[in-house]
């Protein structure tokens, strides 16, 4: 057993459940969009037939579906080219019914990403990745953040582990997860390390983590040797070996040494979707105000 701050007691290898959260906060959404009398519809991009990224964009609609808010798919072939992906952007950003878009990573290889994603109109990227929406981030002052960091964020407020005071270290340095996820811990007073792969020495320093939030995309990679005792562990990693999804963290071996720890599935993901439908709420209502941009 481990003291996070003064008032919480936690129980040793406590699993954060990101479904169960994740039902809760769609519950409540659903009831505001109901009561809201806006009609919030997303529209998602998808190229290629990628089956993870088919199977993601598919909970998506899903939970559109569950919460009121209106979905249309744009599904285009592998071969399509950059102008091509940003054209069809284009015309969802022209569609006032549209008020979320959303572009599904990864886009193939031959695809320029930056560019698609500097294409999405900033008050429409509910994926936050956006410079002008990144950029606000770590300006802290955000609008839309993106959904995986922010999602983290929820479900540790939804456990009431207190960030602030921590040394909160954050492997990985995409512009989806680790950079983001580093602005909102900072701006909720965390003092922050982001670790990357030319980071020499990784475990010494991810041994001094409070919190640790793992997203490098390697399979089982963080074991008990890279985490303190009592540390709150989030683990970001959707791997498929053999078929069997599992985390960065090698969660059998490591639970027993944490305070809280996110299994996957089940954990990171299911909020992932919960802060996409909560940003497209969002871009909704400010749609009918007079904007920020
Ligand atoms: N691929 C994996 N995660 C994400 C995400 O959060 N947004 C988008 N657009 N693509 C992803």
């Amino acid at each position: 057993m481990r003291w996070h701050n003064a008032s919480l007691f936690i129980l040793n290898d406590m699993i954060l459940d990101g479904k169960k959260v994740q039902e809760k906060r769609l519950e409540i959404l659903k009831e505001q969009i109901d009561e809201s009398g806006f009609s919030p519809r997303l529209a998602t991009v998808i190229v290629g037939n990628d089956p993870a990224s088919e199977l993601y964009v598919r909970m998506k609609h899903r939970a559109c579906e569950q919460v009121h808010i209106g979905s249309v798919g744009v599904s285009l072939p592998e071969r399509a080219g950059t102008k091509e992906v940003i054209r069809e952007v284009q015309v969802l950003n022209r569609d006032p019914d549209i008020s979320g878009i959303l572009v599904q990573l990864p886009l193939p290889s031959h695809i320029d990403t930056m560019q698609v994603i500097e294409a999405v109109l900033p008050e429409k990227d509910v994926d936050g990745f956006h410079p002008a929406n990144l950029g606000r981030l770590f300006a802290g002052t955000p609008i839309f953040s993106p959904c995986t960091p922010q999602g983290i964020m929820t479900l540790l407020n939804e456990y009431q582990i207190e960030t602030e005071g921590m040394h909160a270290v954050v492997m990985g340095r995409s512009i989806e997860v680790g950079r983001p996820m580093a602005a909102l811990l900072l701006s909720a007073n965390a003092t922050v390390t982001i670790t990357h792969s030319k980071t020499r020495d990784l475990p010494l320093i991810t041994r001094q983590a409070d919190l640790l939030v793992v997203a490098i995309g390697k399979p089982r990679y963080v074991g008990p040797s890279f985490v303190k005792e009592g540390a709150v562990v989030i683990d970001v990693g959707t791997n498929r070996i053999d078929g069997v999804l599992c985390g960065d963290v090698d969660f059998d071996r490591v639970k027993d040494h944490t305070s809280a720890i996110t299994p996957v599935p089940g954990g990171v993901g299911p909020m992932t979707i919960a802060s996409l439908m909560e940003n497209t709420f969002l871009a909704a209502k400010r749609s009918l105000c007079t904007g920020v941009w």
